[in-house]
């Protein structure tokens, strides 16, 4: 499905579109815009010489070619200033012109890589950024009406025109592809309505995902739960009769299991709040809230593919937070798998409870490092908005690992203060070790420390996804709803750990 090919192959390829990438300041300088006006009877330069195009990023012209060239469209793809250009520059670019191949249902398309590059040393990051983005923007949201909403014609064949080495660009271009695929997965787990995304459907896309990689995988149950004294996920688990499961994936790419880098996502199907329960304006949203375990699995597919040398384990505590007669109570004190008992003062903040559990058993099952990902708090909403994920640490190294794994997926994360006072306030139940709930002021920060707690000395880093996991107008590379955020990070973390 994916070829590259010899920079003058072009002229000869029989596609659908073919895409040329042309700069705002150097709009004359191609030699294949030069054939391509040739072709045409000089009617493209005389365009760009009137400033019908003036190549800003993300402006896109196209034209039929009536038979005067192979390629039946041709796209002419605006990247802007040279100066200007950057990873962030090109991921928009080319989710534009990605968009417009799913738009225009084009099924084989081909790319001028060459004609994108501001230096040579691009090639392998701009290939990687296009089988990204293509794959990304390929994302649609299953509907479940009588006539669904799939497109008739698939894309089938990317053909990559470039002067650069071959089996280097393809292996870039197929990785960004399984980047994008594990993300779109994160963004399919997040988008399916609660009655049909249960703990258990959780539990049943997690064996997917292990079955089709050869991971191991063990899925706990309420009684083994109980056996185990995960009081904090059991507590949660009460108030509804859909049986919880603390879902376990381990990826094994070293000789000795050593150095495991943990997943804890909170894999919450539907949160109304429990007893403390939510407003019913946007309730329906609380679907999303097992985004960390979308984030994580999303993350184990792309790891199941990209086969690093690494060790990765993936927890996943999953429940509802529903009321029934049996639901936890405000009030109601609660002994932890750790041992440390916690004080419910809020139904609502049940997140922290079931992560409690989550990380406890990371580190029981051998957690060298611990990344926990979860739609924690509203709080973080109001901190950062949609556009960038909360982080608490106690550990700079890890964070510095991750910051930089963020940046290299073009996913935005920025650390929360978490000085000694903020730790004192979970310290203010008279009865319990810990208050779940110790009021609005620093809300993220209080839940990010409150799991931090059982994360102990093990490095750990705390990612508050609730502004970032959904997106309310859409986002650049995807519809309104699940954006997958977080799986493409987590999984360049599991390939960068521990590379020197
Ligand atoms: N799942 C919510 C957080 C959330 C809010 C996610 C909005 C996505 C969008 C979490 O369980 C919650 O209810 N948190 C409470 C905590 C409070 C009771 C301490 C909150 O943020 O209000
Ligand atoms: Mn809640
Ligand atoms: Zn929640």
């Amino acid at each position: 499905m994916y070829n590259i090919k010899g920079l003058n192959d072009w002229k000869n390829e029989q596609v659908d579109g073919l895409f040329l990438g042309l700069y705002e300041d150097d709009k004359q300088s191609s030699e294949v815009l030069d054939e391509i006006d040739t072709a045409i009877g000089g009617s493209l330069k005389q365009l760009l010489k009137e400033n019908r195009f003036n190549g800003k990023a993300k402006e896109i012209f196209s034209f039929h070619t009536l038979g005067q060239l192979t390629a039946k469209k041709v796209y002419i793809v605006g990247v802007g200033k040279k100066a200007e250009a950057s990873d962030e520059q090109f991921r928009s670019v080319f989710a534009s012109l990605s968009k417009v191949v799913h738009r225009d249902q084009l099924q084989n398309t081909a790319v001028i890589l060459d004609s994108f590059i501001k230096d040579k040393e691009d090639l392998d990051q701009l290939s990687y950024l296009l089988g990204e983005a293509l794959e990304l923007t390929s994302y649609k949201v299953a509907n479940y009406k009588e006539k669904d909403n799939q497109v008739e014609k698939q894309l089938e064949g990317v053909t990559i025109f470039t002067n650069g080495s071959k089996d280097a660009l393809l292996e870039e271009l197929q990785a960004g592809k399984v980047y994008g695929s594990g993300t779109n997965l994160a963004r399919a787990l997040v988008n399916t309505p609660g009655n049909l995304m249960t703990p258990t459907d959780l539990a049943a896309a997690a064996k997917d995902i292990a079955e089709s990689h050869g991971m191991e995988i063990d899925i706990l149950d309420r009684e083994d739960m109980e056996k185990l004294g995960m009081g904090a996920l059991l507590a949660v688990a009460q108030g509804t009769e859909q049986p919880p499961k603390m879902i376990v994936l381990k990826y094994q790419g070293k000789k000795e299991w050593n150095d495991v880098l943990a997943f804890v996502g909170k894999g919450l199907t539907f949160d109304a709040g429990g007893i403390s329960i939510k407003p019913s304006l946007n309730m329906h949203e609380m679907k999303m809230d097992m985004g960390g375990a979308a984030a994580v699995l999303g993350a184990m597919e792309i790891i199941g593919q990209m086969k690093p040398e690494a060790n990765v384990l993936a927890v996943i505590p999953s429940s509802e937070n529903l009321l029934n007669g049996l639901a936890m109570k405000p009030g109601d004190v609660i002994t932890s798998l750790s041992g440390k008992t916690i004080e419910v003062r809020n139904t609502d903040a049940e997140g922290r409870l079931i992560l409690a559990d989550g990380v406890t058993y990371a580190k029981h099952l051998g957690a060298d490092y611990i990344v926990d990902v979860a739609t924690l708090t509203g709080a973080v909403i109001i901190a950062l908005g949609e556009y960038t994920t909360g982080a608490v640490t106690n550990n700079e190294e890890l964070m510095e690992k991750l910051l930089y794994s963020a940046y290299e997926s073009g996913e935005w994360v920025w650390r929360l203060p978490s000085f000694e006072p903020y730790r004192k306030m979970l310290k203010t139940s008279d009865v319990a070790d810990l208050n779940n709930s110790p009021g609005r002021p620093g809300g993220s920060i209080t839940a990010g420390l409150f799991v931090g707690e059982f994360a102990g000395d093990t490095p750990w880093v705390h990612l508050d996804i609730a502004g970032t996991a959904w997106s309310s107008k859409g986002t650049e590379t995807g519809p309104k709803g699940g954006t997958g955020a977080m799986a493409r990070t987590l999984a360049n973390l599991a390939e960068q750990l521990n590379q020197k």
